[in-house]
């Protein structure tokens, strides 16, 4: 199983300052020391957390494949095929989100010729889509290199199930309390993100997923077959302000 380690929040600590640390260039050699297979980041358009400069400078040091995911954005794609990341995965974004909710809509008019100006590059391509069946041949029509399962439902229920959120102020509102009820979404959630995967590899598709995974919730993604990368954020990085970003990756490994 290949790790993906995102590394944006450490430029959002940076940025509630808008100073020079903690540097995202520093959890790149932490990293790498520890075992990590990938950096991932994402270039947002208002650059709310990584840089232009951060990018280019990550890109530079070369020392793990980076993948980076971004919108459809004009100015975003022409800047990207110039810097040549390992990966580009596309993602949906809207200003006012907190992190992206909910995957690509595949129907974007000019997606196609996107992928195929990324290839132009020698980039591999990926879309983040929902767990389901259908995005998964368009997908495949796409000529994408591979996808990533949107986990954030999945980890949202497990969320509400097994930890303390639904006693929270940051409850999830939109689901529902009742364990039975939330049980059932937890297997369907799971269910819908093994048959993707399993579709997806049949199609010959890389099969990446990420959003939402933590200590107590990688296992059951970790087990589905046909998932060969996992990209994580939040958990580690939260983690690691405690007990330092090697131990929390090392802890991250210690939970597949
Ligand atoms: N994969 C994608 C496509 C994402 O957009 C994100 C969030 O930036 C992640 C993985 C990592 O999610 P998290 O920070 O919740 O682990």
């Amino acid at each position: 199983m290949k790790l993906g380690l995102n590394i944006d929040h450490i430029a959002t600590l940076r940025e509630a300052r808008k100073i020079n640390e903690p540097d995202p260039l520093e959890a790149v050699f932490i990293a790498k020391n520890v075992g990590v297979d990938q950096i991932t980041i994402h270039l947002r358009e208002d650059r709310r957390h990584i840089h232009d400069d951060d990018l280019k400078a990550i890109i530079r040091a070369s020392i793990l494949p980076i993948n980076v995911e971004c919108a459809c954005d004009e100015s975003i794609i022409e800047f990207l095929c110039a810097q040549k990341p390992y990966k580009i995965t596309l993602v949906p974004e809207k200003r006012e989100e907190i992190t992206t909710e909910g995957g690509l809509d595949l129907s974007y008019p000019s997606l196609k010729e996107i992928i195929k100006e990324f290839h132009k590059h020698q980039i591999q391509t990926a879309v983040f889509i929902d767990p389901q069946e259908e995005n998964i041949a368009i997908a495949k029509q796409l000529g994408v290199n591979g996808i990533e399962l949107h986990t954030g439902e999945y980890a949202n229920l497990h969320l509400m199930l097994y930890s303390n959120l639904s006693r929270h102020k940051n409850t999830i509102k939109t689901l529902p309390t009742n364990r039975d009820t939330l049980r059932t979404q937890l297997a369907n959630s799971l269910q819908k993100i093994q048959t993707s995967a399993e579709l997806a590899e049949r199609l010959e598709l890389e099969v990446a997923a990420g959003h939402g995974l933590n200590y107590q919730n990688v296992r059951a993604i970790y087990e589905i077959g046909p998932i060969t990368e996992l990209n994580i954020g939040q958990s580690i990085i939260a983690r690691a302000v405690f007990v330092g970003l090697g131990e929390a990756i090392r802890e991250m490994y210690r939970s597949f």
